[in-house]
């Protein structure tokens, strides 16, 4: 492909994939180019292109009903659904055994966000002497509620983050002017998201300076806010926001504050899910005091929703709730995949081959000082950056045309997402082209 004077988002509109003949990590655009795919499309991608377990999935007859015959499955599921559910429910975070599905990330948000909501607002309520049911309330507050006046509770996210692009995830979301202009979005607080530096144990100092003054301004908002907040959202790796990492200790901070002010603490897991971290939940990483109320799935399960405890269980039906809660198709391809991220031992294999490959992305950095800085990392959620938005942009288009198809992300930041199967020695490849790359750059 031509990619001379391109933008990356054009580039990556003109690369059509021909997945008949796309294998595993490799990627066959229909000019018949082979690229090392390190992008696995914003990481929806887990174990490759067809894979065999997931074709026999998607040949049986139980797939075929479950695509063809659409249920609303709150209301009149099909019996296999109440299986898949079960099934899944054996990968949720620990002590989480609440799922509710829908169609995308950002629904999935949404729906963590009004959970965190419905149950806040029932606590209120009940703590002023109200009912826990609002059907139970005066007709004027019944009206103000029509009104859209009905609540003033808020949501806190973070400077930087991205939670997709309906309007409750919208209003949480801080990465990009593009994803808002000309929306309107609900004034919800937001915390500085702390401006860590890579790798994190050489500025291990700085960073938790960082870290402590950012935990201190959550504070001061959880304060200011009080009784308002119902939540506060966050991804454990800001993906779409430039990847960027906080330690384990910050999140602890930030769910003890959460525990302190009375308010949920939900966790964005929509790209770090699925073992792409090395753990099925990157969270499972910070050991948390207890579980997150809220962690919110999407991509790899190749659906949305999120887990919840059940203190965050939704009483009265019909207050969470759309038609069709849950794919059947799609729940049971996100089933055969984790089982065989679990059978094939692929978190295992990401922490160790994300490792090697972290190394030599440090490795380079080391060598090209010039070119290539803040190498990250975890599992295979890795990145580093550039010293500009365009030399970044030349970076990725000179690995393509070798064969390299890695991302972008932030404003001079190259991310890859590769699937969980790609191996040792197509890491060793990848390194390869990334350091021919650098050395052409590097002049
Ligand atoms: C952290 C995070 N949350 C939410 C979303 C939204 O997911 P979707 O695009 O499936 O709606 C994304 C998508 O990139 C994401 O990275």
């Amino acid at each position: 492909m031509a990619t001379g004077t391109l933008d990356m988002q054009s580039i990556y509109r003109l690369l059509v994939v021909d997945d008949a003949k796309s294998q595993g990590s490799s990627l066959v655009d229909v000019d018949g180019n082979v690229y090392l795919d390190l992008f696995s499309h914003f990481a929806l991608g887990c174990l490759g292109y067809n894979h065999p377990r997931l074709l026999a999935v998607a040949r049986s007859d139980e797939f075929v009903r479950g695509s063809i015959n659409p249920t609303s499955s709150p209301f009149c599921p099909a019996s296999s659904w109440f299986d898949v559910l079960e099934g899944l429910k054996a990968y949720a975070p620990k002590g989480m055994q609440r799922i509710f599905c829908v169609d995308a990330g950002t629904e999935g948000i949404e729906n963590a966000l009004k959970a965190a909501f419905i149950v806040h607002g029932e606590r209120r309520r009940v703590a002023a002497g109200g009912p826990a049911n609002p059907l139970e309330l005066p007709a004027e507050e019944q009206e103000a509620i029509l009104a859209n006046a009905g609540s003033d509770a808020v949501i806190v996210s973070f400077s930087g983050a991205f939670h997709g692009r309906t309007m409750g995830s919208l209003s949480c979301t801080h990465s990009k002017t593009i994803h808002k202009a000309d929306i309107p979005a609900f004034r919800w607080p937001i915390a500085p998201f702390p401006a860590n530096r890579f790798p994190l144990a050489r500025y291990a100092d700085e960073n938790a300076a960082r870290e402590a003054e950012a935990l201190s301004a959550l504070e001061q908002i959880l304060d200011e806010y009080g009784p308002r907040v119902a939540g506060v959202l966050v991804e454990p790796v800001q993906s779409e926001g430039g990847d960027r990492h906080a330690s384990a200790e910050f999140f602890r901070g930030v769910q003890a504050l959460c525990k302190k002010a009375g308010c949920a603490l939900i966790l964005d897991e929509v790209q770090t899910g699925g073992g792409i971290s090395g753990t099925m939940w990157t969270h499972e990483q910070f050991g948390l005091e207890h579980a997150p109320n809220l962690v919110v799935f999407g991509k790899k399960l190749q659906m949305g929703g999120f887990f919840a405890t059940d203190d965050y269980t939704i009483r009265q039906f019909g207050r969470m709730y759309q038609t069709r809660n849950g794919d059947r198709a799609r729940a049971m391809l996100a089933l055969e995949t984790l089982r065989v991220v679990e059978e094939e031992g692929l978190l295992a294999h990401v922490r160790e081959v994300g490792a090697h490959f972290l190394a030599g992305l440090e490795a380079l950095a080391e060598r090209y000082p010039t070119i290539l800085s803040e190498p990250r990392g975890k599992g295979f959620l890795l990145a580093l950056d550039l010293p500009t938005t365009a030399q970044r942009d030349d970076f990725l288009k000179r690995a393509l045309r070798r064969g390299v198809f890695a991302t972008y992300t932030g404003s001079r930041s190259v991310r890859m997402r590769p699937h969980l199967i790609l191996s040792r020695d197509e890491v060793d490849e990848a390194l390869g082209v990334l350091d021919a790359v650098a050395r052409e750059m590097a002049g």
